[in-house]
């Protein structure tokens, strides 16, 4: 997106007026305004935006950061990071109180209470963009607006501007608190920068959760200090038996607090019971039989199963999960739980209830796929889940967990139906990555469905999140073309409110990030329902 052109959505939008026509008194020697992006064209849309045309901000080599220090300063240092790189200039931080005429203020003010934590008021006129905020993380998600209102060039390094961003005002804060994108390390091994690099492309658009499947059949990619060989044996390989690999505890916990910098939280998923047999090549111990299956490299599903009910099971289970909450600052472990239809219900449902209930020993909130609510179903007998347990819907063909007759209010649900949120699936049947069991899935249906579809009480849904498996991705850039285009979809269902979703709109201001993507090197995907600049 070039010149204002027009007024978008957001809940309550200020016409936007044109700027470009020159009414008789512009001589020819007139400097021509540098054009700027649309407030209103921001993903995930902003609540509410009031453009002032007559108000434009200019950010140059005499600008300054303004910033109180405490819970300011990690959104005001990444901010100023980003500009720095971009525009080549100084951009000092300096505390409040100066005579600058050009000022970026960060500003953790708690005066507004309806945006809560990760809401914020973004103010921009002539001589200075405020950015306040109830708390540092709101501050972070007004510092990513300002930068996607700034010119895509900012994404490369000293780009010559100018920089010109829209006056106005922004008031946004988020529909649901999680909104989470997933990335399957298991399948195939991604090393620290790869993952880096996506939290910040997720970032740009407001999530706050990166969940990491650290398990499944084909790889353990977690040091656990216990249990050695989940690494050396579980770790050796993975999907079409490439050399694996795994994240030593040091090298997640850079994870985690790479993330932290950008107000997102890392949640660790080890899948149990089902999903096992990277662990059970690993330990001899957790096969019924004794047996050690060889590591696996196929794409089957339903292929493995812990022995449950077994005290090496329950030692394997406990270890690993304290190993885990004990390096994981964040509030949740994922237990997973999904597709073991190798053991009976009631097997089943007492492991995951004994997994869950480990999870809370360990001070944490018990995560895990839809699977997992049928134990909280399960009549007579004692397997029950702890209440405010997160289950995630998936498979989109049965029923959401908590609907109808099922719902029991003590769980909450995050939703990513396979059919709409899962970005591993093709986009049409000619993309070459990718699989088909529940798509394909367009940009279009990745935007354009809401969670409040399924029947699950409102104050029951947790959130969204996009889920990205890794069955047939080998490369970063083979992970940026299946979430890019459609991970920002899945993110402004999660932040924005209802009344903004509009494919017709969203197509539109989707295509104006193609130019940032390009700067910042991005393999995204021309997909054929997206009006792409040429
Ligand atoms: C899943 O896709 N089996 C969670």
């Amino acid at each position: 997106m070039g010149a204002r052109v027009r007024a978008t959505v957001g809940a309550t939008v200020a016409v936007a007026l044109g700027v470009a026509s020159c009414l008789g008194a512009c001589g020819s020697a007139a400097p021509a305004k540098p054009s700027v992006v649309p407030m209103a064209d921001a993903i995930p849309a902003p609540v509410s935006a009031h453009p002032d045309p007559g108000a434009d901000f200019s950010l140059t080599g005499a600008t300054v950061l303004v910033s109180p220090g405490g819970a300011a300063t990690t959104p005001t240092d990444w901010l100023a990071g980003l500009l720095r790189r971009g525009t080549g200039f100084s951009l000092p931080v300096v505390a409040p109180g100066g005579h600058a005429s050009s000022r970026i203020v960060l500003e953790v003010d708690g005066s507004d209470p309806t945006i809560g934590d990760q809401g914020y008021i973004l103010e921009i006129s002539h001589s200075q963009v405020l950015i306040r905020a109830n708390a540092g993380e709101g501050l972070f998600d007004g510092a990513e607006t300002l930068r996607q209102l700034l010119p895509a060039t900012i994404e490369t390094a000293h780009s010559p501007g100018p920089w010109a961003v829209e006056g106005g005002q922004i008031t946004d804060y988020p529909l649901y608190p999680w909104r989470g994108a997933s990335l399957d390390v298991a399948r195939h091994f991604f090393p620290v920068s790869d993952v880096e690099r996506y939290i910040d492309e997720v970032a740009l658009y407001k999530i706050d959760v990166l969940h990491l499947h650290l398990s499944d059949d084909q790889g353990w990619r977690i040091a656990i200090s216990a249990y050695p060989t989940l690494t050396s044996v579980g770790g050796s390989t993975a999907v079409g038996g490439g050399t694996g690999g795994y994240y030593t505890q040091a090298e997640y916990q850079q994870i985690v607090a790479y993330a932290a910098g950008r107000y997102i939280t890392v949640v660790p998923e080890i899948d149990m019971p089902g999903h096992s047999n990277a662990a059970l090549a690993s330990l001899p111990q957790l096969d019924c039989g004794g047996k050690v299956p060889p590591v696996y490299t196929g794409i089957d599903s339903g292929i493995s199963t812990l022995c449950v009910g077994t005290a090496a099971t329950d030692q394997y289970v406990s270890t690993v999960l304290g190993e885990l909450a004990a390096i994981t600052p964040g509030p949740y472990i994922d237990i997973g739980g999904d597709e073991d239809t190798l053991i009976s219900g009631s097997e089943y449902d007492a492991f995951v209830s004994q997994a869950a209930q480990t999870v809370v020993a360990d001070g944490k909130i018990p995560v895990g796929w839809a699977d997992i609510a049928t134990t909280d179903d399960a009549q007579g007998t004692t397997a029950t889940l702890p209440t405010g347990t997160i289950t995630e819907y998936w498979n989109y063909q049965s029923a959401p967990p908590d609907t109808g007759q099922n719902s029991s209010e003590k769980l909450k649900v995050i939703f990513a139906p396979a059919d709409h949120a899962y970005l591993d699936q093709k986009y049409d049947p000619g993309t070459t990555l990718g699989l088909d069991w529940a798509g394909p899935v367009s940009v279009e249906q990745a935007y354009d469905w809401e969670p409040t579809d399924y029947g699950v009480p409102s104050g029951e849904i947790e959130g969204v999140e996009a889920a990205l498996w890794s069955e047939t991705l080998t490369s970063m850039a083979d992970i940026e073309y299946m979430a890019l285009p459609r991970l920002p979809g899945i993110a402004e269902i999660a932040w924005s409110p209802p009344s903004t979703h509009s494919w017709s709109a969203y197509r539109e201001r989707l295509a104006a990030q193609a130019p940032r993507w390009q700067a910042m090197g991005i393999n995204y995907y021309r997909a054929p329902d997206v009006p792409w600049p040429s």
